[in-house]
């Protein structure tokens, strides 16, 4: 099978540039609505290959620091527009390479990240998030599960994602998604995962 590479920052920015991107929820998804209003206790927040960042605002205004990180610069233009006077809290990087320094996040939100690259990179995936969130913190969101034909995106298992979160991470709470878009139909699960410590 000839895949693209979803692992350059060229297959997103080739969609970002041809307005491409059925991924794109247009706001935040209730079950991260629920899930805030739920996490009383203010956090530092991370949400990685943002994409257009609508969940830095949500988490914002339910008082988190909320920071965002995305590789792509037509979708970090479009995020910063999406966001105005919150624009600033995108960072153009890729999630990688970028040095944290001495960073750590209590919560980082998931959401088309992880299936949208490559199996091959989710051991450097599990290694940064494990680096990134300490003992206690969670790292919560939609986690695709299933069977995709051509990917990305590149769902998981229960198995795979034993195999790849279990060791550092365990599963707190799992809900089902009732509103994703047709590209994640059926597939998407809210899910929370504490870091162990
Ligand atoms: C499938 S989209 C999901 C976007 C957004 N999270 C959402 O839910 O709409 C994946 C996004 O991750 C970005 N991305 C891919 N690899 C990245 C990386 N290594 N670092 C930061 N962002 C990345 C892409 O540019 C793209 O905008």
């Amino acid at each position: 099978m000839n895949e693209p590479d979803s692992s350059q920052t060229g297959f997103w920015t080739k969609r970002w540039e041809a307005g491409k991107i059925p991924w794109d929820f247009g706001g935040v998804p209730a079950n991260l609505l629920s899930f805030l209003h739920r996490q009383t206790a203010p956090a530092r927040v991370l949400v990685p290959g943002c994409g257009s960042g609508y969940e830095v605002r949500a988490f914002h205004e339910m008082g988190h620091d909320v920071s965002a990180l995305e590789v792509s610069a037509p979708a970090v233009t479009h995020a910063r527009e999406v966001l105005g006077p919150l624009g600033d809290r995108v960072i153009h990087a890729n999630f990688f390479k970028h040095d944290f320094g001495d960073q750590r996040y209590g919560l980082i939100y998931e959401r088309g990240f992880l299936c949208s690259m490559p199996t091959a990179r989710w051991p450097d995936y599990l290694t940064r998030m494990s680096h990134l969130i300490p003992p206690g913190g969670r790292l919560v969101g939609m986690f695709l599960y299933g069977e995709e034909p051509e990917p990305p995106p590149y769902p998981l298992t229960e198995k795979t994602a034993r195999d790849l979160l279990g060791g550092h991470f365990r599963l707190v709470h799992s809900e089902s998604v009732a509103d994703s878009v047709p590209v994640y139909r059926g597939l998407e699960h809210w899910q929370e995962w504490e870091r162990l410590g």
